[in-house]
């Protein structure tokens, strides 16, 4: 079991992993924090981002001999394959470590558990599972890319009372208060993209970038557009500045978008069409974790964010209600989504509730139920 002092590292090294956040995918978060022989601190280190040291290495380094004979408390099983640095099991064990502390098993089929095996195996004491919920939660972007090679969606909405997105004539601005949309520019600042489909470029002109708050050090998410026709109206926003865009759309639209590709910015991904002419989202989204946009928000209307919950790919949601009633002629949230009976509605899990200004934010990730 877990000494109080280890526990208590272990909360540290989660508190550390988070620095890195928005800069480690395809990697994990990850902090460390070495005790002394006598269960002092000695030394710590994060994962500041994908291609730097790992924090087991910078915690070790900072440790120096103090770590001897001492704790490496880890939020995730240290790895013990050749990547962008070495394997990490090689540098614990030249410390002279004596007992690691692991939050969970690494879900990279490279490592699941053949890591804590090695440190095992070389003769020290390894305790897992500690603050592994907390650990999971840390990590879930990662996680859902290990399992399913995809990127983790949240679906972003603010809606009426009566669940409605816009008016008739298609206006949505504003349907929450300002506290709200302050809220959604840091959530943006906080994603690797911000998604949204052709309908709403046509009818908002959005620019989708980090306003109302301050530009994160990263810089502003990419955009991603998602079109089947190639037809963004007169819309201009989405498509300046230095921000990269993306735009998704069906093979065979290279002449109808050539405008756009003059644009030093803006990219063209192509996708085999359905029989609708429509791209599949799961084969973009795949693209997108590969060119490491691990989190991206969706900022859609009805067509897409229907799209994506038919699809079983949205995974979490962000939900603002704001006290405002729109009426039967306002467009819906949502469109069919294949449900007949209560056993079929997915649900939220990990539900937070909470105002925000004179709106009311729910956000929760969604569990499927299975076919
Ligand atoms: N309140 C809110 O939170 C909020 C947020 C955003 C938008 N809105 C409102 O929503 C309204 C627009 O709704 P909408 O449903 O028309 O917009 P949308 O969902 O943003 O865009 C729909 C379009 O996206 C493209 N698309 C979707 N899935 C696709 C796929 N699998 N493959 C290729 N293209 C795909 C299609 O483009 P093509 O047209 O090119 O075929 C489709 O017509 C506006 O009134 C806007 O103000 C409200």
């Amino acid at each position: 079991m877990a000494s109080r002092e280890e526990t208590a590292a272990m909360k540290r090294a989660l508190r550390l992993a988070r620095y890195g956040k928005g800069n480690t995918f395809p990697n994990p978060m990850v902090g460390a924090v070495i005790l002394d022989s006598g269960g002092n601190p000695a030394g710590d280190g994060f994962h500041r981002k994908c291609g730097a040291p790992h924090a087991e290495v910078v915690a070790l380094a900072s440790a120096g001999e103090d770590a001897r004979e001492g704790t490496l408390v880890v939020t995730l099983e240290p790895c013990c394959h050749m990547g962008r640095t070495g394997p990490c099991t090689e540098e614990i064990i030249k410390s002279g470590i004596g007992r690691v502390v692991v939050a969970m098993e690494d879900p990279d089929p490279r490592m699941r558990g053949k890591g804590i095996q090695q440190l095992r195996d070389a003769g020290i004491d390894v305790e897992t599972g500690v603050l592994s919920g907390e650990a999971r939660e840390l990590n879930r972007v990662y996680i859902h890319f290990q399992e399913t090679s995809r990127s983790w969606v949240t679906l972003k909405m603010a809606m009426s009372l009566d669940g409605r997105i816009a008016t008739p004539d298609g206006g949505s601005r504003w349907i929450s208060c300002q506290d709200s949309r302050r809220l959604v520019h840091r959530k943006r600042g906080t994603v690797q993209a911000v998604m949204t489909g052709a309908g709403t470029v046509r009818e908002d002109d959005p620019e989708l970038t980090v306003r109302l708050v301050d530009t994160p050090p990263g810089g502003h998410p990419v955009r991603l557009v998602v079109t089947s026709s190639g037809d963004f109206g007169d819309s201009k926003k989405i498509f300046q500045g230095r921000t990269r865009v993306i735009v998704a759309a069906p093979e065979g639209l290279s002449e109808r978008l050539s405008q756009l590709t003059e644009r030093a910015n803006v990219e063209i991904w192509e996708f085999p069409p359905d029989d609708r002419g429509r791209i599949s989202l799961e084969s973009l989204l795949k693209r997108t974790a590969e060119e490491g946009l691990g989190h991206i928000m969706v900022e859609a209307g009805s067509v897409l964010s229907t799209d994506l919950l038919r699809s079983k790919l949205v995974n979490s949601v962000c939900i603002f209600t704001a006290p405002k009633i729109l009426g039967d002629g306002g467009r819906p949230a949502f469109g069919d989504l294949n449900i007949s009976c209560m056993e079929e509605v997915s649900e939220l899990k990990d539900v937070s509730c909470m105002s925000s200004g004179i709106d009311f934010l729910v956000e929760g990730e969604v569990v499927y139920r299975s076919d």
